[in-house]
C-alpha cells in the first residue's frame, strides 16, 4: 500500500466490477493494427502496461461500422469478424495482468482523419468538419437506425471476445458528439432541434447495448465537457445532459475530458489538470461513477482530485506511453523515478507510422530487444560518455543500469545540452523535465559526471576506458555573409541569450528556413511576447507546417495576440541598413522592409568530436553529433547504443 497515494491506489467498485486502483488507461490508439485487426505488437504494448499496472484499461478507438474505416485500416474495426480473435488475445492478456478491459468504440462521422476517407462521411447534418476537406451526407433515419445496431454489434463482439465492458466514445466531436452538438447537429426531426431530440441518438445507442449485452456488462460513456468550439456544447449543456441520462438511460461510468480533435490532447503549454472542475461539476449532478484525465501527469495531483472528491478514478494516456512502469513506482512511493511525459505531442501523436514517445524509446517497440534496458551487460565495462546532452544522459543512464562503470563528460557547466534551450522558449519550460530527470537518474546510479571540461581527444580523459560513445551534439549555422549585419541574429542567441529589448519602432523579422518546427516559432513566442512585433518569413506553403496539431492553434493565437504577421513562399536575401531584403520565391520579385532586429534560423550543424582519431578503443557516435534531429532520435540513439555494449 502506498503512503504517499492511498486513494489513488485503493480499490474501486464500478458495476460489478472490482478495480485494483483507482488509475484508469485512457483510451490511445497506437495505431499498430494491421486490417483492422490489433498485432502482437500492439498486445504487447498493453500486456507491458497491464503488468503491475491500472486498474481499468480503456483499449483506443475502435470502429463500429464499415463506413467509419480508413483506407489504410489503421484503426480496429469492432464490427469485423476477422479482428475478433487478436481483439480477444488481447483482452486475456492484460486481464491475466490483473487489470480489467474496457473497449472504446467510436464512428468518426464527419471527421476524416487524415482524409483518408474510404466511405462517404456521414454525419447529423451536412456540415463539413473545418479539419477536413470532403462534407458529409446528412444521415437518413435509415442511416441512423443501422449505426445504432453497429454500435450495438460492436459492443456484443467485445463481450463475446472477454472485455469487461464498452465505452461509448461520445467526446472529441465524433459521431455521438455531433448527434449531441448544436454546433454540428441542425436537424429539425426527432434527432435535433433541441437539446433533448439531439441527445436521442446516444439515449438509442445506450439502449441498444443495454439490449446486446448482458446485465454485468460495463457500459461507460466519454463525453467532452466543454467542445471548446464555436456554438458547441459548454458545460452547463453537458451537465443537462448527464442529469437526464442518470435519470432515465443511467451509464456505470462517465469519463470526463475536453475539446475536439485538434485540441484535446493538451500540450505542455496548457495548465494542468484542466478537467477536473467540470468532472466534479458533472459527477455532483449525475451521481455517476465519474473518471476524470488530460494533462494530469504525476501522481499527487492525481491523489489530490480524488481526495477533494472531484472524482472516483483518474485517467492517464500520455503518462503510460512515457513510462510503462508508471503505476508500480508511483505504488512503492517512488514518483521521482517515474519517466516524465513532456507534453510535446511529438511522436505519441505523429503516428509515423504507429505510436511512438519522445522520451521513451520502448514505446511502440515493445518486442524489440535493441531497446530492452532491463538486465545486466555479461562484460561490465568502463564506459566513457562525451556529452551531457538528452543522447548522452540516456546512454549513461543504460550503460550504469546494465553495470557498467560510466563517467560523464560536459564541457559545460550543466548537463541538458541544446535541449536546455528548447525549455527556454515561454510556456514551455516543462520541457526540462526530462533532463531533469535523466540527470537524477545517472546521479542514482553512480555515474560519475565530470562538468566544465572540454573533451577533445581521447588524451583528454582522465584514465583509460574500454569504450566511448560520443554525445557531443550540434550547434547553430552561423549567419551567411549577405545576412550579416549588426540587426541580424542567429535564433539560438535569442534563446541562449535573452531577447533584445525592444527599440525604435519594435519590427523583428524572424526568417524560418522552411522547416516550420519549435525552433523558430519558439523564438517568435518569445519575441512576440517581450514587446516585438514580429514578421514571419518563410519559404514554405504553410505557417509551422513542424509543429503538431494540438500545438498550432495555442500557438498562433498566442501569437496573434502580439500581432504577429506571416509573409509565406519568402526568404530573406540580405540584410543592410535600410533593413531587409525579401524575395518572393515563386516570382523572384525584392522588397526592401525595415526592421530593428532579424532572426535567422540557420539550422544546426553537427559537432562530433574524436571522428578522425584512431585511438583503437570501441567508439559510437549518437544523437545530434550525427545528425541534428529531435530529442526522440537523441535518446533511442543513446539506448540503443547503450543496450548493445
Ligand atoms: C496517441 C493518442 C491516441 C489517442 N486516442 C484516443 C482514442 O482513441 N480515444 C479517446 O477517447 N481518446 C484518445 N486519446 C486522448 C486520450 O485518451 C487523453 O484524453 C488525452 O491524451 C489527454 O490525456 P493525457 O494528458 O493523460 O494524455 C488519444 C491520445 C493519444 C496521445
Ligand atoms: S511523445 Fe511526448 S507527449 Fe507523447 S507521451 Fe511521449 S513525452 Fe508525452
Amino acid at each position: 500500500m502506498s503512503d504517499l497515494f492511498p486513494r489513488l491506489m485503493s480499490p474501486l467498485e464500478i458495476g460489478t466490477l472490482r478495480l485494483r486502483n483507482r488509475i484508469v488507461m485512457l483510451p490511445h490508439g497506437t495505431s499498430m493494427v494491421q486490417a483492422g485487426a490489433p498485432t502482437d505488437d500492439d498486445i504487447a504494448y498493453y500486456v507491458r502496461r497491464a503488468k503491475d499496472g491500472p486498474g481499468l484499461m480503456v483499449t483506443g478507438a475502435a470502429v463500429t461500422s464499415l463506413d467509419s474505416t480508413r483506407a489504410g485500416r489503421k484503426l480496429i474495426e469492432n464490427f469485423n469478424g476477422e479482428a475478433l480473435p487478436a481483439l480477444a488475445r488481447r483482452a486475456q492478456a492484460v486481464k491475466a495482468q490483473g487489470a480489467a478491459i474496457i473497449g472504446q468504440v467510436v464512428h468518426l462521422g464527419r471527421e476524416a482523419i487524415g482524409m483518408e476517407t474510404a466511405h462517404p462521411l456521414l454525419a447529423p447534418s451536412a456540415i463539413r468538419s473545418p479539419r477536413d476537406l470532403q462534407a458529409p451526407r446528412e444521415m437518413d433515419g435509415a442511416d441512423i437506425r443501422r449505426v445504432v445496431r453497429d454500435f450495438a454489434i460492436s459492443a456484443r463482439n467485445l463481450e463475446q471476445t472477454g472485455h469487461d465492458g464498452v465505452e461509448i466514445h461520445g467526446a472529441h466531436g465524433y459521431l455521438v458528439g455531433q448527434f449531441l452538438s448544436p454546433a454540428t447537429n441542425h436537424r429539425r426531426d426527432e434527432w435535433g432541434g433541441d437539446p433533448e431530440r439531439r441527445l436521442r441518438f446516444l439515449v438509442e445507442v445506450i439502449d441498444a447495448i443495454r439490449e446486446a449485452c448482458g446485465a454485468t456488462f460495463l457500459l461507460g460513456l466519454r463525453l467532452s465537457a466543454e467542445e471548446e468550439i464555436a456554438d458547441g456544447m459548454e458545460l452547463a449543456d453537458t451537465r443537462r445532459l448527464v442529469e437526464a441520462l442518470a435519470a432515465g438511460h443511467p451509464v456505470d461510468y462517465l469519463s470526463v475530458t475536453l475539446g475536439t480533435r485538434g485540441s484535446y490532447v493538451k500540450d505542455a503549454t496548457q495548465p494542468v489538470a484542466p478537467a477536473a472542475r467540470a468532472a466534479s461539476m458533472l459527477r455532483e449532478a449525475s451521481g455517476l461513477t465519474t473518471i476524470v484525465g488530460q494533462r494530469i501527469t504525476s501522481p499527487s495531483v492525481g491523489e489530490q482530485i480524488l481526495s477533494g472528491g472531484q472524482a472516483d478514478a483518474i485517467g492517464f494516456a500520455r503518462a503510460f506511453v512515457a513510462d510503462e512502469q508508471w503505476v508500480a513506482k508511483a505504488r512503492s512511493d517512488k514518483p521521482a523515478l517515474i519517466r516524465p511525459c513532456i507534453g510535446l505531442n511529438q511522436d505519441c501523436r505523429a503516428f509515423a507510422p504507429h505510436l511512438h514517445c519522445a522520451v521513451n524509446p520502448r514505446a511502440g517497440r515493445e518486442q524489440d530487444l535493441a531497446y530492452e534496458d532491463a538486465g545486466s551487460s555479461k562484460r561490465p565495462r568502463r564506459v566513457a560518455v562525451i556529452g551531457g546532452g538528452p543522447a548522452g544522459l540516456e546512454a549513461a543512464r543504460t550503460a550504469a543500469l546494465r553495470g557498467h562503470q560510466v563517467t560523464l563528460h560536459e564541457a559545460s557547466g550543466r548537463v541538458g545540452g541544446q535541449f536546455q534551450y528548447a525549455a527556454a522558449v515561454p510556456y514551455r519550460a516543462e520541457l526540462i523535465r526530462i533532463v531533469d530527470h535523466l540527470r537524477d537518474e545517472v546521479r542514482r546510479l553512480g555515474v560519475a559526471v565530470e562538468l566544465g571540461r572540454a573533451i577533445r581527444r581521447v588524451s583528454d580523459l582522465a584514465g583509460p576506458v574500454d569504450a566511448l560513445i560520443v554525445a557531443s551534439g550540434a550547434v547553430p549555422r552561423p549567419l551567411e555573409p549577405r545576412l550579416q549585419h549588426p540587426t541580424a541574429r542567429v535564433w539560438l542567441d535569442i534563446l541562449r541569450d535573452g531577447v533584445p529589448e525592444p527599440h525604435g519602432r519594435a519590427q523583428a523579422l524572424v526568417q524560418d528556413d522552411g522547416t516550420g518546427f519549435w525552433w523558430t516559432y519558439g523564438v517568435v513566442n518569445a519575441l512576440a511576447e517581450a514587446g516585438w512585433k514580429v514578421t514571419v518569413a518563410t519559404p514554405s506553403t504553410a505557417i509551422a507546417a513542424a509543429i503538431p496539431m494540438e500545438s498550432i492553434a495555442p500557438l498562433l493565437v498566442r501569437l496573434g495576440q502580439h500581432g504577429t504577421t506571416y509573409r509565406l513562399l519568402t526568404v530573406t536575401s540580405a540584410v543592410t541598413d535600410d533593413g531587409a531584403q525579401l524575395t518572393d520565391i515563386t516570382s523572384g520579385e525584392d522588397e526592401l522592409v525595415p526592421f530593428e532586429l532579424v532572426v535567422v534560423q540557420t539550422g544546426r550543424q553537427s559537432t562530433a568530436v574524436l571522428r578522425g582519431e584512431h585511438s583503437g578503443i570501441e567508439t559510437h557516435w549518437i544523437g545530434d553529433c550525427v545528425a541534428p534531429r529531435r530529442v526522440s532520435n537523441a535518446i533511442a540513439d543513446g539506448r540503443r547504443v547503450a543496450v548493445a555494449l
